[in-house]
């Protein structure tokens, strides 16, 4: 690992999960065309995302980190996002209020495109195709000519996410974040709900509290942290080719930044110690994160950390935690010892979703929200046991009222899933189920500052 490292040095490695393109030539051109194109991010902006990260990491700040699985083509649109940002927005103010701290907020968005499979080809009535990779690498209709990897499609990828970047910070720093419209950010289709009933409490208490600062004087309009919010992008920085296109020197530093999003991760299928995507990480300034499954041994991850943050920055690395409800009190325990007793600063952040995937009989992959809750109670647990702070979490969700996870409030049934089922991977919490995840992660929250996650048995499972 000493080797010098270039954008291109891990080309030299073995690379799992890579797209059978038929035409090299073809595929090196797009990336030399990605490479001439601007960058999405600016490194100034992923430096202030660690710097917001390290707060995480000292127990001074929570990560709320979501979107979708894999973004599409077809999903992309004005709506789309602006329900979306106006989720994360809502769950981000149930937390800040709870916590009483700084939420820092992260999209799996304008650029989540990507996707790792357990098979590189799929089989349907005994015709064999190669598997769905993402709309960047090929199509998910079940052709052949659908199914072929397409280079062309980094192109429409990197367009997507630039217009997608483009309205994210519209809305940011535009006036719609303006916590003055806290009330404004409730969805048509939540108005009824339990979820609506506790939220417009909650921005009542907010509107009361701006109001009440008002007539003491202050000038709201001139504090940007009320008129305007930070968003920040991340994805699984899995297609290394187009990684490396967008791998620009930083101007102001010197240092080499990942541009394609603010924090990238490293995916569980993806992070042998020895393989190419931990050396393309190894030479990014960015924050990064890196998914830690059940097959994950705590030797291994101290040595990955050696790789990945070998200055112990605070802010450079998040694990994203992902085991299974029935899992985690058997894994995360010792990765959390390990850690700590090597003085490592990490964030900590639970991914309840990957571990909690289950298939119904109708063939729908879904995930019951029971399960998701109780992997981050455990999380919450755990993290209290062991004197440490639970972080964050990682979430796959949508602004979208769409029924692929089972359970929640309205709860969603398997009869239901076939009703709006519009996810091209896993199953998302819908909007009124991330709200209703948020004010539980709420109390989580709330008593881990007051000292006091309720012991549970946390091996319950279900
Ligand atoms: C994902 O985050 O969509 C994913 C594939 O996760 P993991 O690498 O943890 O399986
Ligand atoms: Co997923």
């Amino acid at each position: 690992m000493s080797e010098r490292w270039t954008p291109e040095s891990w080309r030299a490695k073995p690379v799992l999960q890579v797209p059978d393109y038929p035409d090299a030539k073809a595929l090196a051109d797009v990336e030399a065309q990605l490479a001439t194109f601007p960058p999405l991010v600016f490194a100034g902006e992923a430096r202030n995302l660690k710097k917001a990260l390290a707060r995480v990491a000292a127990g001074e700040a929570f990560l709320l980190q979501g979107g979708d699985c894999a973004e599409s083509f077809a999903e992309h649109g004005a709506n789309n996002i602006r329900d979306f940002f106006r989720v994360l927005l809502q769950m981000a103010v149930v937390l800040t209020y709870a916590g009483a701290l700084p939420v820092v907020k992260v999209g799996r968005i304008a650029g989540q495109f990507a996707k790792p499979r357990s098979s590189p080809m799929e089989t349907i009535d005994g015709v064999e195709l190669p598997s769905y990779r993402g709309d960047i690498v090929n199509d998910i209709a079940f052709t052949a000519q659908s199914r072929t990897p397409d280079p062309q499609r980094q192109l429409m990828a990197y367009r997507q996410s630039a217009a997608t970047l483009n309205l994210l910070r519209a809305f940011a720093t535009g006036g719609f974040a303006n916590l003055g419209s806290v009330h404004q950010w409730m969805l048509g289709f939540l108005k009824d709900s339990q979820q609506s009933r506790r939220y417009k409490e909650l921005a009542d208490r907010i509107s009361d509290a701006l109001n009440f600062m008002r007539a003491c004087g202050l000038d709201l309009e001139s504090h940007p942290e009320l008129r305007a919010t930070d968003i920040y992008t991340s994805h699984e920085a899995l297609l290394l080719g187009y990684e490396q296109a967008f791998t620009r020197v930083d101007s102001t530093t010197g240092d080499w930044y990942a541009t394609s999003g603010h924090m990238i991760w490293i995916g569980d299928r993806t992070r042998q110690l020895d393989h190419g995507h931990v050396e393309y990480f190894r030479g990014i300034k960015n924050p990064v994160g890196l998914k830690c499954g059940p097959s994950l041994k705590a030797d291994e991850l101290l040595r990955l950390i050696d790789v990945l943050n070998p200055d112990n920055e605070p802010g450079r690395l998040t694990l994203i935690t992902r085991f299974g409800s029935d899992k985690v009190a058997d894994h995360l325990p010792q990765l959390i010892r390990a850690v700590q007793r090597e003085g490592r600063v990490v964030v900590w952040s639970c991914d309840p979703m990957h571990g909690n995937t289950i298939s119904s009989n109708s063939g729908y992959k879904t995930r019951p929200f029971d399960r998701i809750l109780s992997e981050v109670k455990s999380f919450f647990t755990i993290h209290a046991a062991e004197g440490t702070h639970a972080g964050g979490v990682h979430l796959e969700m949508t602004g979208q009222d769409v029924t692929e996870c089972i359970g929640g409030a309205r709860a969603i049934t398997y009869e239901n899933l076939s009703d709006r089922y519009h996810t091209v991977c896993d199953p998302r919490l819908n909007a009124e189920q991330s709200i209703d995840m948020a004010f539980l992660i709420a109390e989580l929250l709330k008593q881990e500052r007051g000292g006091k996650v309720k012991p549970m048995p946390v091996a319950a499972g279900l």
